[in-house]
């Protein structure tokens, strides 16, 4: 509730600046205050993406995305020291982690699939599903403390002892110092959260074949029909991250969109699979039955498996998959007919292409890979050997 008053407020106060103060600017004065001295957010020529919106009370510098490089990529920020975010988010993949389903530090299973970390500065909510979870500083709190599955298992009995593994090492007594320069005790799980989160703002990818305007004939092509009223993908993977719930620090009034793109059709009433049934999870309105968060399609070649539970393998089969006007799953635990799923979009409602049409599009996805992005030396593991040149 408070977040919503909050992000309520934070609107009014935009739009009254916007208005008032800098009708045609980029972003506002405080936005520029909150970057002043920061190379962390660089966005690229080509690229050129309006700033995302950061939020006051952790202003981004190089000192904290630093930090949370470091943290994102040590094991000691788990638990029982088995995980740390890499294991389900790998810069070569665009920080996803190549499975279906992920496991947890303790074996569990999740139900959903590793997000890309792509662009997630942009997100208008976070996780698949959520429709409330706006701040990614709430989100972080769920792969670090949840129990429902444990993911890096940090809870009330150990969470001392894992901070004090930071307190006790050279290297974070600086690292925490320059990134909280005015406190005295700055390793806190706060302060933890606020550093990843800005080592996950600095994520941005903007460096792909498609932003540098380098589209082969056939991609040209699949551009066309990505935004073409036959194949519909453009309605729901729109601007310039290809998700429409995309806010930058213009957004006065964000638009969180949840679909239902006709995966499932359980017992023929339109049910989702109960371990996740989508936004319907916090609502409980059956109109939000399997709606989930379109995801980027930025560096999709490189994210497979696809949909929130990674349940279809390859690109080629999630254009059949969309050519088919939804999955029909004829027996098993999960057996029905999505085409006809109640709840379904009417934008997924099937195309004919023939077989190089398909090829055009998959051509198109692939332009949307960034292979900058997945080798910059900023994002990467700050611990591990250097490659060779
Ligand atoms: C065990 C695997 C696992 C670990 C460890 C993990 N994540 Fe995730 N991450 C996921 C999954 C699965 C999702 C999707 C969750 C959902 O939809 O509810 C996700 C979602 C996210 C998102 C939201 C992305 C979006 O587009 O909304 C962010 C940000 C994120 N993770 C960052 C992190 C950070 C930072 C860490 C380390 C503190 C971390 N994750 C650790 C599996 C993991
Ligand atoms: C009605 C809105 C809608 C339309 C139209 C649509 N998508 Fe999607 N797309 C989604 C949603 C929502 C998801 C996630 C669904 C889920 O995981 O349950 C998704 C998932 C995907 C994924 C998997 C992403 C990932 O990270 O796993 C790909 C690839 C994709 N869509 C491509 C396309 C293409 C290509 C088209 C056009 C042929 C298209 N989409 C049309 C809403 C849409």
């Amino acid at each position: 509730m408070e977040t919503v008053m909050k992000t309520a407020l934070t609107a009014l106060l935009a739009m009254l600046c916007l208005t008032a103060c800098q009708p045609e600017s980029n972003f506002n004065i405080e936005q520029q205050q909150q970057l002043d001295g920061s190379q962390a957010l660089q966005l690229s020529v080509e690229g050129g993406f309006v700033l995302p919106p950061i939020p006051d009370d952790n202003p981004l510098t190089d000192a904290k995305a630093e930090l949370g490089r470091h943290l994102f990529y040590d094991v000691r920020l788990s638990g029982n020291g088995q995980q740390s975010c890499e294991s389900c988010h790998q810069q070569s993949l665009a920080f996803t982690d190549g499975k279906a389903l992920p496991q947890g530090s303790e074996g569990h299973t999740l139900v959903l699939n590793s997000q890309s970390l792509t662009n997630v500065a942009y997100n208008a909510s976070y996780t698949w599903w959520n429709p409330i979870l706006v701040e990614m500083e709430d989100q972080l709190f769920i792969p670090l403390t949840g129990d429902d599955p444990v993911e890096l298992g940090i809870d009330d009995g150990n969470r001392e002892q894992v901070l004090q593994r930071f307190r006790d090492d050279e290297q974070y007594q600086s690292l925490f110092a320059a990134a909280f320069p005015q406190q005295a005790e700055p390793v806190t799980l706060v302060n933890v959260v606020k550093a990843l989160a800005s080592f996950v703002r600095t994520l941005i990818s903007d460096r792909s074949a498609f932003d540098r305007g380098e589209l082969s004939d056939s991609a040209l092509r699949g551009r066309e029909l990505f935004f073409s009223e036959k194949m519909e993908c453009f309605h729901c993977h729109n601007g310039f991250n290809f998700s429409s719930s995309t806010v930058t620090v213009n957004t006065r009034f964000p638009e969180r969109v949840f679909f239902n793109n006709g995966l499932y059709n359980l017992n023929n009433n339109g049910s989702y699979p109960s371990a996740m049934p989508g936004k319907f999870k916090v609502t409980n309105d059956w109109a939000d039955m399997g709606a989930f968060r379109p995801p980027t399609l930025r560096n999709i070649e490189l994210t497979a498996p696809y949909m929130h539970d990674g349940s279809i393998a390859t690109l080629e089969q999630v254009i059949e998959f969309y050519a088919a006007g939804g999955r029909h799953i004829e027996s098993g635990a999960n057996a029905g007919d999505g085409r006809i799923n109640p709840y379904k979009s009417d934008f997924v409602s099937g195309f004919e292409a023939t077989e190089q049409e398909k090829q055009d599009l998959i051509n198109f996805l692939h332009s949307l890979t960034d292979y900058e992005f997945i080798r910059d030396p900023r994002f990467a593991n700050p611990f591990a050997e250097q490659p060779d040149a």
